[in-house]
């Protein structure tokens, strides 16, 4: 690594990242840093916190839930932002993939509209170079011929489809950092496969946080894993030392329940 590359901030860094619900403490302090390019996995059990947590990164959580910390976009302190600054970043500086794109995609608008919106907004492009731009990303996603995927409505297409317009959609203007919260849990797993390589592909140069239930898929596209509980990282560390010899009783717990393991390395 050169000097210039090892004085550049993290892609994300957070630190003491609290939730509550009311008087609830849901995260009481998380940390976390993820490097340009880096792929990490948060895994851990349901309502460990995970989704609130990635939300609370966008600012997007519902309004019966407080946040504070700081949370870091490439040096920048974005916890300080604005909502109308921050709804520059959100599709910009950060994408997101969900679980069902279904409920993200407009369903009364194509799939090409969508991402054409998107373009022009954060890259200030005209429309018909947006336009193709729109037509390589979903290339680029394998979505099948060019021009009737970019004039096609969501429900048109499957499930994997959609997905990958999602992520096509996430990655479009080039962010920075990539919350994917259980992006194939609701695909068969072929096509998750073929979905996570595409997304660890695509996704070289942006720091992405992965969440998922399964240790599998994490293991097959992660750098690092953190693993949940309560609110909390109680471990962390590179996915093949963490599989190997996890340290904490909950990561232990949490592999003996992965019967597929890590099934894809
Ligand atoms: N809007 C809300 N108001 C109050 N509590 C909430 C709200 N949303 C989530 N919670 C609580 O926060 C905790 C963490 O929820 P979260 O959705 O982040 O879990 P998760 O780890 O993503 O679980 P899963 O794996 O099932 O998706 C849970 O105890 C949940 O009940
Ligand atoms: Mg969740």
């Amino acid at each position: 690594m050169n000097a210039a590359a090892t004085s550049m901030p993290p892609s994300l860094a957070v630190a003491g990242l609290r939730i509550s619900a009311g008087g609830k403490v849901l995260v009481p302090g998380l940390s976390l840093t993820i490097g340009r390019g880096e792929i990490v996995g948060m895994v851990g059990a349901s309502g460990s916190g995970k989704t609130i947590s990635a939300f609370s990164l966008a600012r997007l959580l519902p309004d019966t839930l407080t946040q504070s910390g700081e949370i870091s976009l490439e040096g920048e302190r974005i916890d300080r932002l604005s909502e109308s600054e921050m709804r520059k970043v959100r599709g910009g500086r950060i994408g997101m993939v969900f679980q069902d794109p279904l409920s993200s995609f407009n369903p009364l608008r194509t799939v090409g509209s969508i991402l054409v919106e998107s373009i022009c907004r954060h890259q200030r492009l005209p429309a018909r170079q947006a336009r193709e731009l729109a037509i390589d990303t979903l290339a680029t996603m394998r979505l099948p011929g060019r021009k009737a995927s970019v004039d096609a409505y969501p429900h048109m297409l499957s499930g994997g489809q959609r997905q990958r317009a999602m992520i096509g959609l996430a990655l479009v203007n080039r962010p920075a950092l990539i919350i994917a919260d259980e992006p194939t849990t609701a695909l068969d797993p072929t096509i998750q496969l073929q979905i996570l390589a595409l997304l660890r592909h695509q996704a070289s140069s942006a720091a992405c946080l992965f969440i998922t239930h399964d240790i599998g898929a994490a293991s097959a596209i992660c750098d690092r894993l953190a693993v949940m509980n309560e609110g909390e990282i109680v471990e962390e560390g590179p996915t093949d030392r963490l599989l190997a010899s996890p340290t904490h009783p909950f990561t232990r717990e949490l592999l003996s329940h992965a019967p597929g393991g890590a099934r894809f390395r």
